[in-house]
């Protein structure tokens, strides 16, 4: 049996000229949120692999159809362009099984759990919030999405659902680091935690006694977040060591 599952792309939003969401139907894959699955189209003539395929995340949550991927076209990406083509009714091939422990089930307990996103780093953090597993574990979960424009503050009608949801539960804060934006933190993620301006914004304090961190997206922002959270005494989260701070890395 081949590995790969051919789904059928059902909806193609087009957010901004580079961002895009895909929704795929694709019923025999299934996922924890927060992992990722692998989307693939057949690889140009000559190359050594049937399918060009990459990583990508369930946005949406594992118990709802049809699946969605959030992605970014980068410049000549193989990949990327491609996908950014496709339309409804058109075939995509995705990996049966789903990978990565970037999920709520990996976490240890705190009070707060700050999801930190730049970019299509959101994604992941959409599917969870749209799960009950992280309502139960957390007394209160702010939502960061950091982009370069305000254009691409995308998702802001399922942001504004989950905040509903949960009243007092839930704070989102939106970050903007190349243009003035009402309504916006200006700069980025880890200068904000720095100086304090995060949690301001957030009314709660980020510290290693109440505090889990998970960051997705730009691995310069993970890094460099990293580097502001050790400032705090806050260290990586390991199975075997337990930690503050759970990370995945885009590229
Ligand atoms: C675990 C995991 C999950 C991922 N999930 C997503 C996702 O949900 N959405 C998504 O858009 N991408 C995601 N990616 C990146 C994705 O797999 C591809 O690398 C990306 O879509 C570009 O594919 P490509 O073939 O066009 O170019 P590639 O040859 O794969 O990448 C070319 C270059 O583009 C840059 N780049 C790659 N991805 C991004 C990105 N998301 N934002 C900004 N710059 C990037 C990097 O500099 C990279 O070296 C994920 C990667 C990993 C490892
Ligand atoms: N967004 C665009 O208009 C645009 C246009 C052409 C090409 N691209 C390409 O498209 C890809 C994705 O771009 P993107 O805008 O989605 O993602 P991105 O470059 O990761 O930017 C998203 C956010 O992450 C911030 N960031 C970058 N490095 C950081 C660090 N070390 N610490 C903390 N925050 C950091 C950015 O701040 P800063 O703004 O301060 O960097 C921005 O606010 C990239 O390959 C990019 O080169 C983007």
């Amino acid at each position: 049996m081949s590995k790969w599952v051919q789904g059928k792309v059902v909806g193609h939003r087009r957010w901004t000229d580079r961002l895009h969401s895909l929704q795929v139907e694709a019923p025999e894959v299934t996922f924890i949120a927060g992992q990722f699955g692998r989307l693939a189209l057949p690889a140009p003539p000559g190359s050594k692999e049937e399918m060009l395929g990459r990583p990508y995340s369930f946005v949406n949550a594992p118990d709802t159809a049809p699946h969605e991927f959030y992605f970014v076209t980068v410049p000549d990406g193989p990949l990327t362009a491609r996908l950014a083509a496709l339309s409804p009714g058109d075939p995509i091939w995705l990996l049966r099984t789903a990978n990565g422990f970037f999920s709520v089930g990996e976490l240890p307990d705190a009070d707060a759990l700050w999801c930190l996103s730049t970019g299509t780093g959101l994604g992941p953090f959409l599917s969870i919030v749209r799960t009950p597993d992280p309502w139960a574990r957390f007394g209160r979960i702010v939502l960061v999405h950091a982009v370069r424009y305000g254009n691409e503050l995308t998702y802001r009608d399922v942001i504004a659902g989950i905040g509903t949801a949960h009243p007092g539960a839930f704070t989102y804060i939106p970050m903007v680091s190349r243009e003035a934006r009402p309504g916006a933190l200006a700069g980025r993620i880890p200068a904000a935690i720095s100086d304090g301006s995060l949690e301001f914004r957030a009314g709660l304090a980020l510290a290693a006694e109440n505090s889990h961190i998970m960051l997705c997206g730009n691995p310069a922002m993970v890094d460099d977040t990293q580097k502001a959270l050790a400032a705090r005494g806050m260290r990586r989260h390991r199975r075997r060591e337990p930690g503050h701070v759970t990370v995945e890395t885009y590229w």
